[in-house]
Order: structure tokens, then sequence, then C-alpha cells
């Protein structure tokens, strides 16, 4: 099937004012269709005012858009409008749930994480586990063999060998991404979710980089809460959403306490999904994040990702070409990250910028899989729906300069 990326990018306004611009950063975050500003501006425009507050008629349609966008995320992931909490990132659902667990974790208990994880993911369970004394363990990925970098079958997945050892009776909580923000590696969700289930323990999902590519069905995932941004969706920066089944969400505890979310003084919280959004809420970027819902809704997500996919395997091939150039992970997702003999990704990222193709160098906010792979930075390539061919030579071009000039 073709997909008409032409007609899709003709919708983002910053590839109109800057039609040079190659930007194969989408993991780090997307560029943005002009529905989505627009419905952000229009809040402004015609209905700036404080939620949950005012009876007047603005106050009303701002209520009514927050409560809309509420209903709309539930819908587009099969969840009930009460399961759906307004955060600023995925990172703040990951503290939320994290700190939130306090009657849930205890002295002798143990969290469980993976390699894969980004630090939004890793660290508040590392920090929560200290806090409550219990035991913080980490599935490392599979080194045992492949050739490509990442050991293992070559995908720089998951080492499951021992998942009934990692997560056994003691383990209260699975934190685990639904797709590295590396390697774009994904983890076999349903055997270690069933693992998890049968030892009682509460499954948390990070779907960051996941929720833009897969579709989101939380009851068939059977996880008890899944966060992801907003801004990696074509929404707005300071967007979030994080997902709680309800009979978890009523034992969480607020990570935010002031105004909008209390009942009654002392300690009587408003119900779900309230008592969690203490403060004004950002309501202009989540009027944004439901046009980007509709804007994900009206195109065919099926073809979207095969597009991505051929150009993943298009820039693959190009790379591998180039003298020195070693690929980490596999050819299943849209993101590549790979390193190059002699040149720190660091100046391959510089050199792509002078050349207007937009990558991403670094440590990725992945230190535990970075060390696991003996590497300290890589250069990471990440595609989206409007990327195209002509973007993969740009990327071949620059990549095969930088070559050229660290001979
Ligand atoms: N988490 C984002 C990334 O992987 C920022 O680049």
């Amino acid at each position: 099937m073709t997909f008409d990326w032409q007609k899709i990018k003709a919708e983002f306004p910053i590839f109109n004012s800057q039609p040079e611009l190659v930007f194969l950063d989408n993991a780090s975050t997307t560029q943005k269709p002009l529905t989505v500003l627009d419905a952000e501006r229009n809040f402004y425009l015609e209905a700036n005012a404080n939620v949950h507050r005012g009876v007047y008629e603005i106050a009303e349609k701002a209520d009514q858009i927050y409560e809309s966008v509420r209903s709309k995320v539930a819908a587009w992931i099969g969840a009930e409008a009460e399961e759906i909490v307004f955060v600023k990132n995925a990172t703040e659902g990951a503290n939320l749930l994290a700190a939130g667990m306090s009657e849930i974790l205890k002295k002798g208990n143990s969290v469980v994480v993976t390699e894969l994880e980004h630090h939004a993911n890793y660290i508040p369970w590392q920090q929560a586990a200290k806090k409550a004394g219990a035991e913080f363990r980490v599935i490392g990925i599979d080194k045992e063999s492949g050739d490509n970098g990442v050991g293992g079958d070559g995908s720089g997945n998951l080492d499951l060998n021992n998942l009934e050892e990692k997560i056994d009776a003691k383990c209260k909580v699975v934190a685990i991404t639904m797709m590295s923000n590396v390697t774009g590696a994904q983890p076999d969700l349903t055997r270690i979710i069933a693992r998890a289930k049968a030892v009682g323990a509460i499954v948390v999902l990070d779907a960051a980089q996941a929720a833009v590519h897969l579709k989101l069905e939380v009851k068939k995932l059977e996880a008890d809460a899944i966060f992801f941004t907003g801004h990696k969706l074509y929404g707005p920066m300071g967007t979030g959403i994080l997902y709680m089944k309800k009979n978890l969400a009523e034992k969480i505890s607020p990570l935010l306490f002031g105004g909008g979310m209390v009942k009654e003084l002392p300690d009587q919280w408003l119900n779900i999904p309230h008592k969690f959004e203490a403060g004004t809420p950002n309501v202009a970027g989540l009027a944004g994040l439901g046009a980007a819902i509709d804007f994900l809704s009206g195109i065919d997500r099926v073809a979207a990702l095969e597009h991505e996919k051929n150009l993943v395997k298009l820039a693959r091939k190009g790379l591998t070409e180039i003298v020195g150039v070693k690929l980490l992970g596999d050819e299943a997702s849209s993101i590549i990250s790979f390193t190059m003999e002699g040149i720190h990704p660091h100046d391959i990222a510089s050199i792509l910028a002078g050349e207007k193709v937009c990558i991403r160098a670094g440590h990725h906010c992945a230190k535990p899989l970075m060390n696991s792979l003996g590497l300290t930075a890589c250069a990471r390539v990440s595609f989206a729906l409007y990327n195209s061919e002509q973007d993969v030579e740009k990327l071949i071009a620059a990549v095969k300069k930088a070559r050229s000039i660290f001979k």
C-alpha cells in the first residue's frame, strides 16, 4: 500500500517554512500538524479560563474541552475516562506511580525493571525501592551471541532465561518499556506480563516510544498502568497521560497536593482521576493533544508504520555500506542507532546538523543499556510518518560526508 507522506507532510507548518529540514529526531519529539497548533491557540482565543473552578460561559467551555480530551484519550486506548490522569510528560507519570506506591511496596519486596529502560522508568523505581527497603532488580539484555553490537538474536532484546527468578514471589512491581528509545527493541510483553501476574505483581508499561507506532489497547495488554507523553504523538510538549486501572488508582497516593484535588481537610481527596491533578493544568496543551489524537485517528496507521519500516530498511542498507558503521538493534522499529569507527557520535550529529539533517547523539538517557553495550554514546536516527526516501538519501550523503572528514 502506498502511503501519501507528501499530503501528510503538508499539514506540518515547520516543513513549509523550512523545506530543507530533514527531521530524523522523532524519538526525541515529533513535529506538530497545524490542527494541533490551532487547537492550542483557539483555546486561548475562545475559552481561556481555569478548569473546575468557574461557572461562567468560557469556564464551562474550558471544562468541556478538558474533560472531552480525557474521554477522547480513554476511547483511543480502550480505557474508562476516570482511568486517565493528565500529567505533564511520561516522566511525571512514572514518578507519580513510583512515589505513590508507599502503601504497596514494603521492606523485603522487590521491584523489577529492565536494562532497556529510559532513566524515566528506571530511576523513580530505584528510588522507590531504596525508600521502601525493597530490592531493585534489573532484567539484562541478551549478550550471549549475535554480531551487531547488541548480542543475542541481534535485536538488543532481553534475556528472559531466568525470568522466573527475577520475577518471584517477592516482586510487587514490574516496570518495563514497550519499546527501547535506543535500539527500538520491543520486549516480549506477553511472557513478562504473564509471569508478573502469576506472582501478583503490578505491571507498569512505559509507552513513551511505542504509543505513536503501536495501537495501545490497554485491556488486551493487561497492564495495571501505562504512561506516555503527548509530544512524541505529534501533540504539544507539557502533556502526558497516565492510565491506571481503577482499583490501582484508588490505592496510589497523589504526587502533587494543592488546589483542585481536595474533598475535605485533612487528607480527604477528590475521586480519581482528579485527586492526581492538583494545580492549574495545561488545558491549551491538552486541547492540542486532543487534536493530535484526531490527526492519528484520521490516518491509516498500519500504512504509516509500513512506510516508516521501508525507510528504516533503506537507511540501514545505506548506513551498512559506509565504512566503520556499526548498527545497533534490528529492523523491526522506527529507530536506528549506530556508531562509526574513528568518529564520536557527537561529531556525527554536528556534521549532519550542518547538512540540515537532525539526529540525536549521546547516551539517550539510557545509561544502564549503554553501559551494558560498552558504549558511552551512539548516534540515533528516528523516523516519523512525514519522512521520505529523499530524507534517507540526505542522511546517507551526510554520514558519508562525516566519514570523508574523519577518514
Ligand atoms: N526520551 C527522549 C529521547 O529518547 C527525549 O530522545
